[in-house]
């Protein structure tokens, strides 16, 4: 029987266990969005996960949506992303780099001197961002020309290069949480009446265009994708059928055989159960055509959900997200069935080593 201890390979990434740590936004970038040493020192004290997802990574300077989050466009980064992977790699770990574009969800002041946000829609967002100034409003975006559609997927193609110059195992597209695949996905934010709006085809299509160029660019056993269809994160409502817009561009995807799916179940860091939708149904059209794809699922996993999830079949992978941040060693603690140590909410975005490098692992925590 296959436990959420075992090793796994799918693709051209081999990881220990089935064990994830999920992204997660830490806004610790130094200047010009490049990691620092810092952050090497965080992943690699939790690289005894069996894969790494990179907290989300801006490809391009009017894809970032938060102060002081990592980009991976420029040389200048890929030095910085290249001392974190060799870092996770000597502690016997595998990283992938979450690749991503916010869409609206910006502030003027994060963005290249006298641009707005760009999304598939002019309407705002209802929600906040964190910005020099605190948490503000997002501001008014512009929905992207026809013509510039190309330009977005060259960005992603440009930055999963990037990731594979940089040492990561593969990328992970964030196709989640109402950032810019969402905002063209759901007919609740999509306007548009070009070939990216309307039908589920066209509202897909940026998706399966990037993660085309992607997958011609790195090899598809070294691409993964993010998606969350039916979170409320970002002011993405609901999808007028989420169920069938989701397995529609899952069984589009399907045939690029892409290395994993990894999908967010309910409201993103909140309750599972926020809208029904049946993730066996998108898992069995993931399988279908890539049966070798791995199945991660995500959010508000508990051990034994996650031993019981994996020894069922049900899912390959476990990512655990705000439980890697306070217990660095989480895959022992589970392993262990250890206490988990909680986080400190007020140290997550921004700030040094408190609240990011200094949590213990067991020994010391029980000495
Ligand atoms: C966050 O900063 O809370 C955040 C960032 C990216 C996500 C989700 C949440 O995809």
């Amino acid at each position: 029987m296959t436990t959420l201890f075992d090793p796994l390979r799918f693709g051209e990434i081999s990881v220990a266990n089935r064990i994830v740590m999920a992204p997660l936004t830490r806004d610790r970038a130094g200047p010009n969005q490049v990691p620092t040493p810092l952050m090497a020192t965080y992943y690699e004290q939790r690289a005894s996960a069996g894969l790494i997802v990179s907290e989300g990574t801006q490809v391009s300077p009017d894809g970032q949506g938060y102060l002081d989050t990592p980009g991976i466009y420029s040389a200048e980064q890929v030095a910085g992303w290249r001392r974190v992977t060799d870092a996770v790699h000597a502690a016997g770990g595998k990283m992938v780099a979450q690749l991503w574009h916010v869409g609206r969800i910006s502030h003027v002041s994060l963005l290249p001197l006298g641009q707005v946000p760009v999304s598939s829609t002019a309407r705002a967002a209802k929600t906040k961002t964190f910005t020099k100034a605190g948490f503000e409003a997002v501001s008014e975006p512009r929905a992207l020309r026809l013509d510039e559609i190309a330009g977005v997927v060259a960005k992603f193609r440009h930055a999963a290069r990037c990731a594979i110059d940089a040492g990561f195992d593969g990328v992970e597209v964030h196709g989640a949480n109402g950032y810019l695949f969402e905002q063209f996905l759901r007919d609740s934010v999509n306007d548009r009446t070009d070939a990216y709006g309307g039908s589920f085809e066209n509202r897909s299509r940026l998706l399966l265009e990037v993660i085309q160029a992607i997958t011609s660019e790195i090899g598809h056993g070294r691409t993964g994708l993010r998606l969350s269809p039916v979170t409320p994160a970002n002011d993405a409502a609901q999808d007028s059928n989420a169920q069938a817009l989701f397995e529609y561009a899952v069984e589009q995807l399907a045939p690029m055989r892409m290395a994993f799916l990894h999908v967010v179940e309910g409201s993103t860091g909140g309750p599972r159960d926020i809208a029904p939708f049946d993730y066996a149904a998108l898992r069995s059209r993931f399988k279908q055509g890539n049966e070798h794809g791995a199945w991660m699922v995500n959010n508000g996993y508990t051990r034994q959900m996650a031993l019981n999830v994996v020894a069922s079949g049900q899912a390959d992978l476990v990512a655990f997200g705000k439980s890697f941040i306070g217990n660095p060693d989480l895959v022992r603690r589970l392993r262990e069935d250890a206490p988990l140590a909680p986080l400190n909410q007020k140290l997550l975005y921004g700030g040094g080593a408190e609240g990011y490098t200094d949590y213990p692992a067991l020994e010391t925590a029980a000495a």
